[in-house]
């Protein structure tokens, strides 16, 4: 008789398909490509209201019903924009390094400390939503500052007359923002403030759930977004698109090129999703936008135009390549030539979604605060059978 314990089961690689908690924030329909915000579609969100909105929605439950409230709203967040002084000192040494991400991560955990942010257990719900706002608030200003740090500019101050998508574009360039672009990158801020237990937002309430504080949440999230399997595929994206410029306007030189990656075993970059198996809504709402802005300019109309030919190839190759899959343009792939269109430099793509990403993350954080019980999942052992004796040495 097998006198072995029975071993508990073993959840799915990557957890996929495991539910481990119950969240009122969002949900991601995967089959049919639906996602929404404490029930409200994100994409009818991105198409009707601006960021702060959402932000409200995230943070306080519910979208503002009058103009009050809505700016009352707007002026607290907008107060929360400044860096500190030593967010402001740091900035420069810390603009050195390759990745403004890394760079974030350094300058928020450093606002955190000067902030006086004090772990989530000792601390009432007022004080949380505080610590949340004030992080998510000054993140675009210092993406922005070290993007500039970098380049050997001077930081550029916000500026309490801008929504969030022209405040970012005015501090990135200095330059006044264009209404259009502002918009279109506003759009795009609001399709990404969250999206289901992604990496990111659980890493952030795997921390929340110790009692830490929000700072601490939002580092840990950064971190996870900083992997290339979460964060980084919309430069990617748009390095396939320049790759294939060349070949434009050839469809048999363009299947050519595709087809030709697909038989090396390349992944196409911003096509297939892990979750949707129609049309990721995202991707379908900034093609659109990005139909809007290709009138600008010839080199915009191209850019699109490019897009789109290498869409009609990739999505048909793909079909074929793996029948019965859907595999077609994920958010990164219309997000990279949206950004691109707006002026937002392409190492600042990933800093960019972070700055809405954060609204998710510290949305997650303030809900899970709420739950006193740590996240502590098992580990089936595998190693040599326990206990092995220590060896002498000698
Ligand atoms: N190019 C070529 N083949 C692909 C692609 C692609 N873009 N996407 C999926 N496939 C293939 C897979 O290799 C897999 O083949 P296999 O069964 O022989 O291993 C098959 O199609 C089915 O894959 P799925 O189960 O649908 O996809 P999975 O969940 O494994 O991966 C992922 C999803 C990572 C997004 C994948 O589609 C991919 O690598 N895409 C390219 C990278 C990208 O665009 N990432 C951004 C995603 S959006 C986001 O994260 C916010």
């Amino acid at each position: 008789m097998d006198d072995r314990p029975t071993l508990p089961l073993l959840a799915p690689s990557g957890l996929a398909g495991v539910v481990v908690t119950e969240t009122a924030i969002g949900d991601v329909l995967g089959d049919e490509g639906f996602f929404h915000y404490r029930g409200h579609s994100a994409v009818d969100l991105a198409r009707s209201v601006g960021l702060e909105d959402v932000w409200q929605l995230m943070i306080d439950g519910d979208l503002a019903t009058d103009a009050a409230t809505q700016s009352r709203f707007r002026d607290e967040v907008r107060e929360l924009r400044t860096l500190t002084p030593a967010a402001e000192q740091a900035i420069p040494l810390v603009a050195r390094s390759r990745s403004t991400l890394d760079g974030l991560r350094t300058v928020l955990s450093l606002i955190g400390q000067e902030s006086g942010m004090r772990p989530l257990l000792d601390i009432d719900h007022a004080r949380r939503r505080r610590d949340a706002l004030r992080l998510a608030a000054v993140t675009p200003t210092v993406v922005a500052a070290l993007h500039r740090s970098a380049l050997g500019a001077e930081p550029v101050e916000p500026r309490a007359d801008l929504s969030p998508g022209a405040d970012l574009l005015w501090m990135l360039s200095g330059e006044e923002p264009d209404p259009q672009l502002a918009s279109a990158l506003e759009a795009y801020l609001v399709l990404t403030v969250d999206h289901g237990f992604n990496a990111s937002t659980f890493t952030a309430r795997v921390v929340a759930s110790t009692g830490a504080d929000v700072a601490a949440c939002v580092v840990a999230a950064i971190g996870a977004l900083s992997g290339p399997l979460h964060g980084g595929a919309p430069s990617r994206a748009l390095d396939l698109l320049d790759a294939l410029t060349p070949l434009h306007p050839d469809p048999a030189a363009l299947d050519a090129a595709i087809a030709e990656r697909l038989e090396r075993g390349e992944r196409l970059m911003g096509f297939g999703h892990a979750v949707y198996r129609t049309d990721d809504p995202r991707a379908a709402l900034l093609s659109a936008i990005a139909d809007g802005l290709a009138s600008r300019s010839a080199d915009a109309a191209q850019r699109v135009e490019v897009a789109r030919s290498v869409e009609s190839s990739a999505v048909a190759l793909l079909a074929a390549h793996r029948p019965g899959r859907e595999l077609r343009t994920n958010v990164e792939y219309y997000a990279g030539v949206v950004m691109d269109l707006c002026g937002v430099p392409r190492s600042m793509f990933t800093p960019t979604f972070a700055t809405s990403r954060i609204i998710g993350w510290t949305a997650n954080v303030l809900e899970q605060a709420e739950d006193p019980k740590i996240i502590r999942p098992s580990a089936r052992y595998v190693g040599p059978p326990a206990p092995r004796p220590i060896p002498p040495i000698g």
